[in-house]
Order: structure tokens, then sequence, then C-alpha cells
């Protein structure tokens, strides 16, 4: 006879299986999640308590599925159930999390999940044949999904929370300055900000044709006409035209060859100008990242998306964990010696205002690793990335 599960195990054991069966009922809900924020159901349930026939109603939906989806909801704690009447309920404290086109909606980036998940198969090969994988690959699985969830958070926060942080940078905005957002994506920071200041001028420069073509369509849609896109790869930005700000979302450590790109924008920026780089708030180090809460789901992002997308234009990958510590050095070394680091309106993110040294227009920027342009740690990371056998506990 076989012994009991629980005489087999020591606690420990049990406790870590306990801890297993939560993620992986975590990964299942993350989909369901995804699905109630694409089909609607979730604004369908914001909207009052209702039976499973009703929910399908509201939302159009195919009840049988809804059934099951709402059984999920409430086992899983986040939809509650009145048995005798059997009626399901969006508690108001969970809606702000769920529907709606808010900020704090974790819909969209449960759908950006569920999109890396399609390119888990070429992410796998490249633990064995290395190498990456091209963003075009994400855009035909993701389409617009991968911009989702930056959208919601600039319509509630760039304008009044983002931008505020750069001193005086509003005012410049209002009386007109020419502006850069670097990998810029779908462009909606851009069409937002065109729309809201129209003396200055925009431009969004993206890799992405799939990507820019989103961006483009929206900025015709508004009929903006201080926008524009274009597609280009950064690591060849010239320092003519010349721009007063340059921003970067989330963005540096996708490139190809970050350090490249950092002495690019000091070289386009104006002698006044000022670079804003937004990034995840994370140190270099990994020890010293393991009570961020943020920390296993950025290096689970980072790996499904920032490694495989940069390796595959032929870059270190940073990864999208390349920290504070790194960063300052990079900006240091690029002519950014003056960098301020602010808490942004996510706890996941930095906005770091970085001030150049006098603009060396006269001298292009060298191939990333140009002797005497990387430090220590910059050294070490991109090292670290280009060996093939590197344990992932060292990244
Ligand atoms: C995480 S996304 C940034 C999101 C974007 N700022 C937004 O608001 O949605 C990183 C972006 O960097 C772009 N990128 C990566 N390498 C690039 C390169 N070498 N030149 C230009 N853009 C690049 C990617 O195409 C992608 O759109």
């Amino acid at each position: 006879m076989r012994a009991p599960l629980a005489a087999m195990h020591s606690a420990k054991t049990r406790e870590f299986g306990g801890r297993l069966l939560a993620m992986l009922t975590g990964n299942v809900l993350t989909q369901l999640i995804a699905i109630g924020h694409r089909t609607g159901l979730f604004d369908a349930a914001a909207s009052g308590s209702a039976t499973v026939a009703e929910l399908a109603a509201r939302a159009g939906l195919d009840e049988r599925y809804v059934r099951e989806w709402a059984g999920a909801m409430v086992a899983g704690g986040i939809l509650d159930y009145e048995p005798g009447a059997s009626r399901y309920r969006l508690p108001p404290e969970h809606a702000p999390l769920l529907a709606g086109a808010g900020a704090s909606n974790v819909g969209p980036a449960a759908n950006m999940l569920g999109t890396l998940a399609a390119v888990l198969p070429s992410v796998a090969r490249c633990f064995t044949e290395g190498g990456g994988v091209p963003h075009a690959e994400y855009a035909a699985v993701a389409g617009a999904a991968l911009g989702d969830s930056w959208r919601q958070i600039y319509d509630e926060q760039l304008i009044s929370g983002f931008l505020p942080l750069v001193a005086g940078l509003l005012d410049r905005l209002e009386a007109g300055v020419r502006v850069l957002d670097l990998g810029c994506g779908t462009g909606h920071a851009i069409n937002l900000m065109a729309e809201r200041f129209p003396r200055s001028r925009f431009v969004g420069l993206d890799l992405a044709p799939a990507a820019i073509a989103l961006a483009e369509a929206e900025r015709a849609e508004l009929g903006l006409t201080n926008a524009s896109f274009t597609v280009a790869d950064a690591t060849e930005l010239t320092a003519e035209p010349g721009y007063d700000v340059v921003l970067a979302f989330d963005a540096i450590h996708d490139q190809r060859e970050p350090a490249t790109v950092l002495r690019r924008i000091r070289q386009a920026l104006a002698v006044d100008g000022v670079f804003v780089m937004v990034d995840a708030d994370f140190s270099s180090h990994l020890e010293n990242n393991l009570d961020n809460p943020y920390a296993a789901l950025s290096y689970g992002i980072s790996l499904l998306y920032c490694v495989p997308t940069a390796r595959a234009q032929g870059g270190p990958a940073l990864g999208a964990l390349w920290g504070r510590e790194l960063a300052t050095e990079l900006l240091a070394g690029a002519g950014f010696p003056d960098v301020t680091f602010h808490a942004s309106p996510r706890p996941q993110n930095y906005l770091a205002v970085c001030r150049p040294t006098r603009p060396r227009r006269d001298s292009p920027a060298g191939p990333c690793g140009a002797a005497g342009d990387r430090s220590t740690l910059a050294d070490e990371a991109v090292a670290r990335a280009e060996a093939p056998d590197t344990p992932a506990e060292d990244q």
C-alpha cells in the first residue's frame, strides 16, 4: 500500500507544494482574466450582480462558456457568489483593478502575458540554439496588445503624473519644443502629447513597422499635424535635426546597443535639452531585488520578451532588470553625469531625468564597446549576456 502524500514528504516540501499549486492556479486565472478583459465580462460584471445568463447577455457571449469562467472566478476569489440566488458579483473593491479604462486595470497586462505565452516554443528553442525572437513574431500574435498596458497608463498618468516630475517640462512643452519618443511602440504617448501641446513638435521612432503603423493610424484619426512617426533603428539616431526633449519609456534596455543609443541621444540633444528615461525600477544585483514584489514577474517578462527581442537584433540583451547602478554607469559614459531618479506614478518604474554635459556634436558615436566607453559594471553585464553558458542566477 502506498503511503499518503502527507506522510511521504516533509512539512517544507508540502508547504512548497502548496505554493506551487497557487502558482499553477495563478497562471490559469491570469489567462481567464485576459479573457474577461477581452470579452468585456468584467465591465459587464461591474454594472451589478447578475446570474450567468444575465452576465452572458450583458456581454453578448455564449452562456456555457461564461458559466465555466464565472465558476473559476468565484473559486479564485475574484467574483463573489450568492448560492441561493445563483448570482455573481464583482466586489466594488476589485472593480478598479479589473474593469474600466484606468491605469490600475490589470486586464491589459494579463492579456499581454497571454500573448507572450504564444511565443514560448520560440523562446524555449533559444535556450538550446541561442539567438533570439524577432519583434515581428510577437507582433503577429499580439497585434496592439503589446502596447495596451502602457496605453491606459499614458491616458491616466502621462501628462498629470510622469511629465510633471521633470522640472519645467510642462512649461517648455506649452511654449513649443522638439520632442522625440525613442522606442515609441504604438505611439500613444506621442499622440496624447501632440494633442495636448499643439505648439510643440513630436517624433516617435521605433524599429517595429507594425507598431509604427498603429501609431500613424491613431495620429491620422486624431488629425494631428505636429506629430510624425518613423521606422528606424535607434542605434543610428543622428545628431541632426536635434531635439530639446528625448523620452524613452521602458525602451532603453530593449535596444540592440544601449550604450550607443544613449550616446546618440546625448548628441541629438540641444545644449539645454533633457533626456527622460522611464525604466524598470530594480537594482543591477539580483540579491537586492529579492524583496521586490515585482521581481519574479519582471524577470519572467524580460526572459519572454526583452531578452529574445534584443538578442534577435544581435545585441547583448541587458534585460529589464539591468538596474539603476548599470543605468547610472551607462548614462555617465554617454555624457549624462547628472541623473536624478524619481519614483514614478507606477511602483514598477523609475523616471530618470538626465541632463547632458556639453554635447560634442563633432564626435560621432562609436560602436557599442568602443575602447574606454564602458565602465566595469557595463562590461560585466555585456560579457555575461554574451556568455552562452552563464547560469541564470548570475544575471
Ligand atoms: C517595451 S517596448 C516600449 C514600449 C513603448 N515605449 C510603449 O509605450 O508602448 C520597447 C520598444 O523598443 C523598440 N526597440 C527595440 N529595439 C529598438 C531599436 N534598435 N531601435 C528602435 N526601437 C527599438 C521595440 O520595437 C519596442 O517597441
